[in-house]
C-alpha cells in the first residue's frame, strides 16, 4: 500500500498528514523536504532528495513535481492533496491537481484550517468547477495539527490520550477515520 501527499502550496499540513496516516496505519515515511520526521518516527521515516519506491509507505512530497516524484504517485493507492481554504492555496492546488489528473491516481482533497462552513464551502467549490471526480475530506483548524507533531503522536493517539481530548477532537476525528477507512478500502481483498 503506497499513498502519496502531495500540493506545491506549503504550510497546508503535508507533513503532518502523511506523519499521521502513516504511524496509525503502521507505514514507512518517506520524504523528500526536511522536517522533524526522522526524530518523532524513528527507523520508520525517512528524508531523501530521491525517495525510494517502497511499498507499504506514505510519500511526503514538499516542494515542486519532479521525475522520481510522478513515478511514485503513479504507483499510489491515492494521492493526498491537503489544501487550505486560501486564494495562493486554492491556486496552487489547482495547478497541482492540473498535474496529477493525467496519473488516473483516485486524488484525496483534505480541505484544511478552516474556520468556517463558508470558508469550507467556498474551497470546495471552488476545486469542484474546476475538476470532476474529487474525493473531498473536510478538517477544521484545530491544535491537533501542531501538538501532533510537536509531541510526535498521531492524530488518532493524540485524541486517545485524555477524556478530554477525545471530546474535544471528536468531529476532527470522525473525519480522519473516514479517511483511513477510504484509503485502506479493499486492502483486504487483494
Ligand atoms: N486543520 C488544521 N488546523 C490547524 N493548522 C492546520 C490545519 N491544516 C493545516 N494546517 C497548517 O499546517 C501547517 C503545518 O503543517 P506542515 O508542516 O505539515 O505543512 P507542509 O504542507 O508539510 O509544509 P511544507 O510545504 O513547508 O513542508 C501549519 O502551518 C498550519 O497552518
Ligand atoms: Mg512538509
Amino acid at each position: 500500500m503506497i499513498f502519496s501527499t502531495i500540493n506545491k502550496k506549503g504550510g497546508v499540513g503535508k507533513t503532518a498528514f502523511s506523519f499521521s496516516i502513516a504511524k496509525d496505519l503502521d507505514l514507512f515515511l518517506q520524504s523528500n523536504d526536511s522536517s522533524i520526521i526522522e526524530s518523532i518516527y524513528p527507523n520508520k521515516a525517512k528524508i531523501s532528495t530521491r525517495p525510494s519506491l517502497i511499498d507499504n509507505c506514505v510519500y511526503d512530497f514538499g516542494g515542486f513535481i519532479q521525475s522520481g516524484v510522478l513515478e511514485i504517485a503513479k504507483a499510489s493507492k491515492a494521492i493526498l492533496i491537503p489544501c487550505t481554504p486560501l486564494y495562493n492555496s486554492l491556486l496552487k492546488t489547482i495547478e497541482t491537481i492540473q498535474e496529477l489528473q493525467a496519473l488516473k491516481v483516485p486524488l484525496m482533497v483534505l480541505i484544511t484550517d478552516y474556520q468556517s462552513l463558508e470558508e469550507q464551502d467556498q474551497a470546495r467549490s471552488t476545486l469542484q468547477s474546476n475538476f470532476t471526480d474529487l474525493n473531498f475530506f473536510f478538517f477544521k483548524h484545530s491544535r491537533i495539527i501542531e501538538n501532533s507533531m510537536r509531541k510526535g503522536l498521531s492524530f488518532k493517539e493524540l485524541s486517545m490520550q485524555t477524556p478530554l481530548s477525545r471530546i474535544h477532537y471528536k468531529t476532527f476525528i470522525t473525519e480522519y477515520q473516514r479517511l483511513l477507512d477510504t484509503l485502506t478500502q479493499g486492502a483486504s481483498d487483494a
